[in-house]
């Protein structure tokens, strides 16, 4: 067993190369007030893939760059993980599809890399890190990294209330010893239970219960926060610099935000210098019954809400997290990820320095599984930021007109045909080139 800092060493993103513009395109076309997604939601657009992107394109191209950047060999890699719930095949791990991708592109081969397939919902991406983690701190990994990739198609069916929040990404993750970018806590809590809120039982689109997702999220993401407590202690507001949590849309994380800081700020100086203004916090020994205990909690939440301590906590720790999502959507096992590109990315553009400083991690997936734990920044951590492209990615997606949305939708439907043409042409990227003889994917890298 090892104690050496283990850690996500290096990240890059890639976005679905289309844009869904939500308030000028989306709205109109729903009858929906564009406000319901900018305030509302939260959000200002969704990233879809072009016509020949799927999981394993968007997964390849930015493993690709990643591996590049880092100047790594395929022996350099001991295993390579996928997280998603976009997959097409329920035996052939994507990471045999993506291994075959890098293999197209480096001398040597990932032949003595261990691959896998991580599934639950959205935290999966968290798992196959936790995964990569444990095998480098058992020593089993030969001073090789493991490479993680969260991969998603968050596609919903046409006029599901969900459609609103779709998206299309991966990121890819190296996990190594002596990290360049952020070291994991050990610690660890779990939120998890047999849940009915988001599932696709053979089917390609998800089977959603909107309303009640958002409240076992945020049940889910209580548990945790409880359960890392029992062995990370106590947290403070003060404790950590940026919350990223598992972003469906911005305006969840707004509501798990604030219920968030009202448990950390429970007992603590803040809530006696919030005494003054809304009163102490409702213990439940003070209530008869469960009822009125909720209803005097709800009222002290919304009271929270309001308050300058709340939103300058939220401005500083929560917002800078939500940029990125705010214009790509939900990339379900990507999410998290993106999160925390996002708030660094904003504490890099404002000049901070960021050393030492310890961010609070929440991932959940519906099913449902909420897992939290702390990261802290590490010395090279702005080269690994300032290495992304993310802006001039987004900066060149191609804006869908309504109709041009409806054709994409039907080009990625596996229940239809489509013969719909690429809106972007593809360059210095894996694309998907057809079907092989026994219905598997083809890929090749366009020059
Ligand atoms: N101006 C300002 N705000 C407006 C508005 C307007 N004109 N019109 C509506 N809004 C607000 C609403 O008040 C609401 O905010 P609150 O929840 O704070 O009240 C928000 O905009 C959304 O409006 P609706 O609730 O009417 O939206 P909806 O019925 O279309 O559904 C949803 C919203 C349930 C989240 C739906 O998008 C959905 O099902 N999404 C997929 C499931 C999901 O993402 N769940 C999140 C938790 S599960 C998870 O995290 C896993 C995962 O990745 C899927």
């Amino acid at each position: 067993m090892t104690d050496t800092p283990v850690g996500i060493d290096a990240i890059e993103i890639h976005t679905g190369k289309l844009k869904l513009d939500l308030a000028e395109t989306f709205a109109p076309a729903m009858g929906d007030a564009p406000e319901k997604y900018t305030k509302g939601l939260g959000l200002h657009a969704s990233s879809f893939p072009d016509t020949y992107e799927d999981i394993v394109t968007m997964g390849a191209n930015a493993a690709h760059r990643l591996m590049e950047r880092k100047g790594l060999e395929p022996d350099d890699i001991g295993r390579i993980d996928v997280a998603t719930e976009s997959a097409f095949d329920h035996s052939k791990p994507v990471s045999t599809y993506i291994a075959g991708c890098l293999e197209q592109r480096f001398e040597g081969n990932f032949h003595h890399a261990n691959k896998g397939e991580r599934k639950f919902a959205c935290v999966a991406g968290t798992q196959s890190i936790d995964d990569a983690y444990n095998w480098i701190r058992a020593d089993r990994h030969r001073g090789r990294a493991a490479l993680v990739v969260a991969t998603d198609t968050a596609l919903y069916a046409r006029d599901d209330p969900g459609e609103s929040t779709q998206g299309a990404g991966a990121v890819a993750m190296l996990i190594d010893e002596d990290p360049d970018l952020v070291e994991l806590s050990t610690e660890q809590g779990y939120g998890s239970a047999d849940e009915t809120d988001f599932l696709k039982p053979q089917q390609q689109f998800p089977s959603v219960d909107g309303k009640r997702s958002v409240k076992v999220y945020l049940a889910r993401m209580r548990e945790a926060l409880i359960d890392y407590q029992r062995v990370g202690g106590t947290i403070h507001p003060d404790d950590f610099r940026l919350g990223p949590f598992h972003t469906p849309f911005p305006g969840m994380v707004r509501k798990a935000g604030v219920l968030a800081y009202r448990h950390i700020t429970r007992g603590t100086d803040i809530e006696d210098e919030l005494a003054e203004e809304i009163g102490k916090q409702p213990r439940r020994e003070a209530f008869e019954d469960e009822e009125a205990f909720m209803e005097a909690l709800t009222e002290y939440t919304d009271a929270l809400k309001e308050t300058d301590h709340y939103l300058d906590w939220y401005d500083r720790t929560i917002d800078p997290t939500l940029d990125l999502a705010r214009e790509v959507g939900n990339w379900y096992t990507g999410s998290v990820h993106v999160a925390r590109v996002s708030g660094l990315k904003s504490l890099a553009e404002d000049g901070e320095d960021a050393v030492g400083q310890n961010l609070l991690v929440g991932s959940y997936g519906s099913g449902a599984q909420a897992e939290i734990h702390m990261e802290t920044v590490q010395e090279n951590w702005l080269e690994e930021i300032e290495a992304l492209d993310i802006d001039e990615q987004l900066e060149n997606r191609y804006d869908l007109t309504f109709e041009e949305y409806e054709d994409v939708h039907d080009a990625h439907n596996y229940d239809k045909d489509s013969s719909v043409e690429e809106f972007r042409p593809p360059e210095a990227e894996f694309v998907f080139d057809g079907w092989g003889r026994m219905g598997e994917r083809k890929y090749r890298y366009v020059e």
